[in-house]
């Protein structure tokens, strides 16, 4: 389905709760984080009902994010629904991998293609500061399991934090070198816990790639990874990618495929943009499949050209990321 703006949209992402078993600094306050009750937030069902519907407007690729989506109950109950729609042809998840080594094998089973980890540092003791409370060798597992799976392409995703990780950067470089994973550097964004986030520790991409091109030499690539807006190179000698993921420097608006889908059952055309429709309130009143339908269709429209994040630091910017989902 092409939105207003040319954009063929064919990848939901959906938040499955804004529950989270970590609190990393830049995205949620150590206390006081009001979650959504049981009775507000979409059945794993009514979602399942929802990828159903929207598979039928050319939805092929989904994500699931959170919060952290393993914290809810049944995922791979939910992924073994969704890989069996037709027109699905991508189940990734994205998880800070806390929870995901026990339940890998089932998650593939159930149908799960793929898998990101969210990590900012490789050490323990930093790992823990920024997260507030993570345990850093249950991430490493995780990352090792998937890749034991062979849910490739696994991808890591590192918030690039200036005085507090950039100092690690040539490390995870290291993990794409030596192992298979596609290594994603990610310019600090001011959204979230605006308390953390400042000017000067956002390093543009720009900057991190030159500093790792001081000792790797680094080709572009063409096959692209997945649906994203990364954009990769190949490293000599090495299994994995390097990505490069620059909402700040350079808004990757014109290729934007997505829409999203909050726990609560909003639906969104930009992760920017507070307007969202009701998509619960429609399952509640009975809606039919058709008039469901008209709902994405008019979420689609309403799909903003761009965002205007780096225009203004102020209220606008109070995005809840573990409300919509990443
Ligand atoms: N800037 C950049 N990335 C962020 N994420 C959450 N908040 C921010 C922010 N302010 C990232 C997480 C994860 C993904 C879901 O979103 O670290 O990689
Ligand atoms: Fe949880 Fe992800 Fe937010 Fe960290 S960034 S607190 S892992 S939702």
């Amino acid at each position: 389905m092409l939105d207003k703006h040319e954009r063929n949209i064919n990848y939901m992402r959906i938040s499955l709760t804004d529950r989270c078993n970590l609190r990393c600094r830049y995205c949620m306050p150590e206390t006081g984080v009001d979650n959504l009750s049981h009775y507000s937030i979409l059945s794993l069902e009514e979602m399942a009902k929802l990828v159903r519907i929207a598979s039928e407007l050319g939805i092929q690729k989904i994500r699931l994010t959170g919060g952290e989506p393993l914290v809810r109950r049944n995922v791979p109950q939910l992924i073994s629904y969704i890989a069996q729609i037709p027109g699905i042809d991508d189940i990734a998840l994205t998880t800070n991998g806390t929870l995901f080594a026990a339940l890998a094998e089932e998650l593939k089973t159930a149908g799960l293609n793929r898998v990101n980890f969210s990590l900012d540092s490789l050490v323990p003791e930093k790992f823990k500061y920024i997260t507030r409370r993570g345990d850093l060798s249950k991430v490493k597992e995780a990352i090792f399991e998937a890749l034991e799976l062979d849910m490739h392409p696994v991808k890591i995703n590192m918030v690039v934090i200036r005085g507090f990780n950039d100092d690690e950067i040539i490390d995870f470089v290291e993990l794409a070198r030596k192992y298979p994973l596609h290594v994603r550097f990610i310019e600090f964004m001011p959204v979230g816990d605006l308390l953390f986030w400042k000017q000067d520790r956002m390093m543009p991409s720009q900057d991190i790639k030159a500093y790792i091109e001081e000792s790797y030499a680094l080709t572009p690539q063409k096959n692209i990874l997945g649906n994203g807006p990364a954009r990769y190179y190949s490293l000599e000698g090495g299994e994995g990618s390097l990505g490069f993921i620059s909402p700040m420097s350079n808004h990757f608006c014109g290729e934007c495929n997505r829409i999203r889908l909050t726990a609560e059952g909003g639906l969104r055309g930009c992760l920017y943009d507070k307007r969202e429709v009701n998509l619960k309130t429609a399952l509640k009143n009975g809606s039919s499949d058709e008039e469901i339908k008209e709902l994405f269709i008019r979420a689609i429209k309403a799909k903003p050209s761009r965002h205007h994040m780096n225009n203004g630091w102020g209220e606008e910017n109070k995005r809840k990321m573990y409300q919509i989902g990443g």
